[in-house]
């Protein structure tokens, strides 16, 4: 094994021309001499790196190659069954003080935290190869975009990194000398003694995936998954990005970006938060239903937004992503066209089963074929499927692609400038309770909808499933400060800019999850989506009625287009109907809520609960 010192010196030294920035390459010589890889490959992002990357990898039995008849360019990773999802409870938010962590993250002291990770990451790369990964997130060069490097041990997170991010030598030329960038720092932890076989996912049993929001650092051992390994993601554009936010007065969200252009050729823009795998990638791409003629949806976002108002008063998004990192199962050519469209080619797949013809299946994308081998590399068929229970692939596999194939993308996606929000939609996943559209009648009123979201876990975090949750604004992993201080953010942003006279975007609260007596989802979703869509959009230019009820305003069964859709006024009535008890109960998590975050709560959201207490009691 080489000496620490000589892998110091050899790193900086090694450095390609193009890198001119001193600081970044003193600091992966550092990082170099912790970790003690036994390379340092700086990454320039090109076809030919992807390529050779994939070779390797599949070289090793991380990745399978797909049939390139069925799926051209395309690859298949199978992950550690241990390693896949987010792991919410190895996640730290180390800020200097744990009151700005606030109750809802994991906090540890960061001098205490660094100690734990200096000893893991200590040699936690021999016999592997360091990746010097330079990414941007948001167009380059842009005023709203920021870099960021990580050095990592995995192959398949560079491969990843580049189809999700902006990645490669261009970004040097944006960091200059002495641009400012965010380090971060990823090992799959596990290293290699000489002459040791790797394993096809390495990875480690110990995971944490740890945040220092002062000093603007991410450092994740142990896993090779998703949002825990392609640290550009969670990690940076929420997480740090949402701290980022506060200070210089802007917005990191969980949400999607869409176009909406009606048939007179209006077009308004969307942002919506869904918790994770609750629908925002088929919404974002969602398909009008033919029955509404002249409606067009495209994607500028499937999972993140970074928005800052504008001079003239209104808030503009860009999506800091630049592809889509998005669940696999439930996915279909009837329930997101776009979406399989954008899969033909040049996908990564991983965890959703393989075809004896080398094509990929996962469950709900049509009729399962007679035999498979499923996500553990076991043999599978429909029969064992429905003996054991045993899913062909995942619930949360998922496919990574770039942005560019998706036959929806809007031509705005990659405007620097972003586009201009008319509307904000929050939806949880809830089988009970919350109906299926409301309008807040005030910003206060749409941030305390927002905050009190609640939504039934899915399988994107490890952890149960299926329990309700409250998850604020769908940011409860994701938001790098106090969720108390992040509502005062929001309010005082809609305080600001209507301070200014400006108008603000309308607020909505959605749930297509209420579902009936046999626990069947009552409202048909994906593309039908439109029909609500359509709604938010007649109100927002004063076209569209609608009725108060407890908390808002939702629309009569008359004021919704059923063209081409067979849903009665009775099943209307099964989604829409607020129930007085259940609504008590609700409050009831409400005020739990609240009593969690009362350090810092704003005030405001207090005086809003305390009203629609009111309401609740007169209407039981
Ligand atoms: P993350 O990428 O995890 O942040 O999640 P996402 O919100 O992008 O999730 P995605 O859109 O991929 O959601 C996937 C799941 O939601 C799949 O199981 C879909 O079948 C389901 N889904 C999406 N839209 C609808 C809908 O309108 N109705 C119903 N019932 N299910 C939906
Ligand atoms: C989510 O869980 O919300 C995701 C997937 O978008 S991951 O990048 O793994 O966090
Ligand atoms: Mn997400």
């Amino acid at each position: 094994m080489s000496a620490v010192p000589t892998i110091d010196k050899r790193t900086a030294a090694q450095a390609p021309a193009w890198v001119k920035h001193e600081k970044l390459k003193q600091w992966v010589a550092e990082i170099a001499a912790v970790t003690q890889p036994d390379r340092v490959e700086w990454c320039d992002g090109s076809q030919e790196e992807y390529d050779r990357l994939c070779a390797q990898m599949v070289d090793a039995g991380t990745l399978q190659k797909l049939n390139p008849e069925k799926r051209p360019g395309s690859y298949l990773a199978w992950s550690d069954p241990s390693d896949v999802a987010r792991v919410e409870d190895r996640t730290y938010i180390c800020s200097a003080n744990e009151a700005d962590a606030g109750p809802t993250n994991n906090w540890c002291d960061p001098a205490e935290m660094r100690t734990t990770l200096s000893d893991l990451f200590t040699g936690c790369m021999r016999g592997r190869t360091l990746y010097v990964i330079p990414f941007s997130m948001g167009p380059l060069g842009s005023p709203i975009a920021h870099i960021g490097v990580e050095l990592s041990d995995s192959p398949y997170v560079v491969v990843n990194m580049r189809l999700m991010t902006r990645m490669g030598k261009k970004v040097y030329d944006v960091l200059g000398t002495d641009g400012e960038f965010v380090p971060c720092v990823h090992s799959v932890g596990k290293p290699l003694e000489d002459g040791q076989k790797d394993v096809a996912w390495p990875c480690n049993d110990i995971k944490y995936i740890v945040h220092y929001p002062e000093t603007r650092e991410i450092w994740s051992f142990g896993s090779g998954y998703g949002g825990n390994a392609l640290l550009g993601k969670k990690c940076f554009a929420l997480r740090i990005a949402s701290t980022m936010g506060r200070e210089e007065g802007w917005l990191a969200e969980h949400m999607l970006i869409l176009g909406v252009t009606s048939p007179e050729g209006r077009k308004m823009h969307v942002a919506a938060a869904f918790p994770s795998a609750c629908g925002k990638t088929n919404f974002a791409m969602l398909v009008p239903p033919a029955a509404l003629p002249g409606w067009k949806v495209t994607t500028i976002g499937d999972d993140i937004a970074w928005i800052k108002p504008g001079a003239d008063g209104r808030l503009y998004a860009i999506n800091p992503e630049a592809g889509y990192f998005g669940v696999a199962p439930g996915t279909s050519e009837k329930t997101n066209y776009n979406c399989m469209a954008s899969l033909r080619q040049n996908v990564l797949f991983t965890n959703v089963a393989l075809t004896d013809d080398g094509d990929i299946w996962w469950e709900g994308m049509g009729p399962a074929p007679a035999h498979l081998t499923d996500w553990q590399g076991r043999s599978w068929t429909p029969e064992i499927g429905r003996e054991t229970g045993r899913k062909a692939a995942h619930p949360n596999a998922r496919f990574t692609v770039s942005a560019e194939q998706n036959p929806a993308l809007d031509p705005e996606w990659d405007n620097p400038q972003g586009v201009a929000i008319d509307a904000f939609i929050f939806g949880g996943r809830r089988s009970t309770t919350v109906p299926l559209v409301t309008e807040a009648r005030n910003w206060v009123e749409g941030v305390y909808m927002a905050a009190t979201m609640g939504s039934e876990t899915t399988a994107a975090a490890t952890g149960q499933q299926g329990v309700v949750r409250r998850d604020p604004f769908a940011m409860l992993p994701f938001c790098g400060y106090n969720m108390s201080d992040y509502f005062t953010h929001w309010l005082e942003l809609g305080k600001r800019l209507e301070a200014g006279g400006f108008k603000l975007p309308h607020i909505f609260c959605v749930n297509w999850f209420r579902t009936d007596e046999n626990g069947k989802f009552i409202w048909p979703g994906f593309g039908d989506n439109m029909r609500v869509l359509k709604w938010m959009l007649e109100r927002i230019d004063g076209n569209a009625e609608g009725e108060e009820h407890l908390f808002g305003v939702t629309p009569r069964y008359t004021d919704i287009s059923w063209d081409g859709l067979n849903f009665s006024q009775a099943q209307f009535d099964q989604i829409t109907g607020i129930d007085a008890d259940s609504w008590k109960q609700e409050l009831a998590l409400h005020r739990e809520l609240f009593q969690t975050l009362q350090q810092g709560l704003p005030p405001a959201l207090t005086q809003v609960k305390k009203q629609l207490g009111e309401k609740v009691t007169l209407q039981g």
